[in-house]
C-alpha cells in the first residue's frame, strides 16, 4: 500500500503546524502506523527539537547531491522517523521549482516503508508550500480564531486555488476553547472559500488550547498525553481516523510516491 501523504500548512506563523504535525504522527504511531515526518521548514527546521534529537544529515545534503535521501532518515520514536530540512540556514529557503520537484520525487526511494508521510511546512505562502501541497493527498491548513490568522489562511487558499482548480484541503482550527468554536470557525472560512473562490474545505475536527503542548516542547517529551483518557489524545485520534478514509486523489502533477 502506498503511504498517505499529508501536508500541514497555515497562512500565519505560530498557528501550531509543528505541534499539530508531531501530535498527529504520535496518534498514528500509537495505533501501529509507521510514520515519516518531513520537516520542510527548510533552514529553520525544529521537529527534532521537540524530540531532543540532533540532526545529522538533512534534505540540504540531498539537494546538494552529497547524500541519498535514505541516509537522512532518523528515528525519533517508535514508529516515527524524520527527514529534516536542516536548521541554521537561510540561503536555501528559495529552492526553486526544479529542486522542489526533485525533492518530492526523491521520496520514491523510500517506497513501501511507511503508512503515512506528514509534511510540516513553513509559515506563509511560497513556491515550496504551494508545490508540496499540490503534491500531497491531504492538506491541513491550521488556523487560529483571530482575524489575522483567518485573513492569512484565506490568502493561502486563494493562491492555491489560482494554481489548481480542485484540492483536498482540511481546515483545522487550533488553540480554540471548544470544539463548537472550532466548527464555527471552519464554517466561517469554508463559506468565504465557497463564495469567493469556489473551493470547498473539509473538516475533521479541531484542537483545543492546552498548556500541555508548551509543556511537551519544554520537556522534550512529545506524545506524552495519556492515550485513552486525555482530551488532546481524543482530538488527534479523531483527526487521524479521518485521514484513514482519504478523499479521492485530486493530484494532477508531480506527487509524492512512497
Ligand atoms: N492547541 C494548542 N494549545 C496551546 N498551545 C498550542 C497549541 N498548539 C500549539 N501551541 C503552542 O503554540 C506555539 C507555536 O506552535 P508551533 O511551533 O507548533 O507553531 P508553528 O505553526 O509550527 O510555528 P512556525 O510558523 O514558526 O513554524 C508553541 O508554543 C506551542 O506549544
Ligand atoms: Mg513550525
Amino acid at each position: 500500500m502506498r503511504a498517505i501523504t499529508t501536508a500541514v500548512a497555515s497562512g500565519k506563523g505560530g498557528s501550531g503546524k509543528t505541534t499539530f504535525s508531531i501530535n498527529l504522527a504520535c496518534s498514528l504511531a500509537k495505533i501501529g502506523k509507521k510514520v515519516l515526518i518531513f520537516d520542510a521548514d527548510v533552514g529553520t527546521a525544529n521537529v527534532h527539537i521537540a524530540f531532543r534529537k540532533k540532526i545529522t544529515k538533512t534534505l540540504i545534503d540531498v539537494i546538494e547531491g552529497t547524500t541519498e535521501i535514505e541516509e537522512t532518515v532518523q528515528e525519533l520514536a517508535p514508529n516515527i522517523d524524520l527527514i529534516s530540512g536542516g536548521s541554521g540556514y537561510t540561503d536555501f529557503i528559495d529552492l526553486g521549482i526544479d529542486k522542489i520537484h526533485l525533492t518530492i520525487r526523491a521520496f520514491a526511494a523510500l517506497e513501501g516503508i511507511y503508512d503515512h508521510l506528514i509534511i510540516d511546512l513553513p509559515a506563509g505562502i511560497s513556491e515550496l508550500v504551494v508545490e508540496i501541497m499540490k503534491a500531497s493527498d491531504n492538506n491541513f491548513i491550521i488556523g487560529n480564531n483571530d482575524p489575522s490568522s483567518v485573513a492569512d489562511a484565506f490568502a493561502l487558499l486563494k493562491v492555491l486555488r489560482s494554481h489548481q482548480e480542485k484540492m483536498n484541503i482540511i481546515f483545522t482550527p487550533n488553540k480554540v476553547e471548544t470544539l463548537a468554536e472550532a466548527k464555527t470557525l471552519y464554517q466561517k472560512i469554508n463559506s468565504l472559500s465557497e463564495k469567493y473562490i469556489n473551493l470547498s474545505l473539509r473538516f475533521l475536527g479541531g484542537i483545543t488550547a492546552t498548556k500541555d503542548y508548551d509543556h511537551s516542547w519544554a520537556t522534550g517529551i512529545p506524545c506524552s498525553w495519556e492515550e485513552t483518557t486525555s482530551k488532546a489524545s481524543a482530538e488527534f485520534r479523531s483527526i487521524a481516523k479521518g485521514l484513514e478514509q482519504p478523499a479521492d486523489s485530486l493530484i494532477s502533477g508531480v506527487r509524492f510516491v512512497l
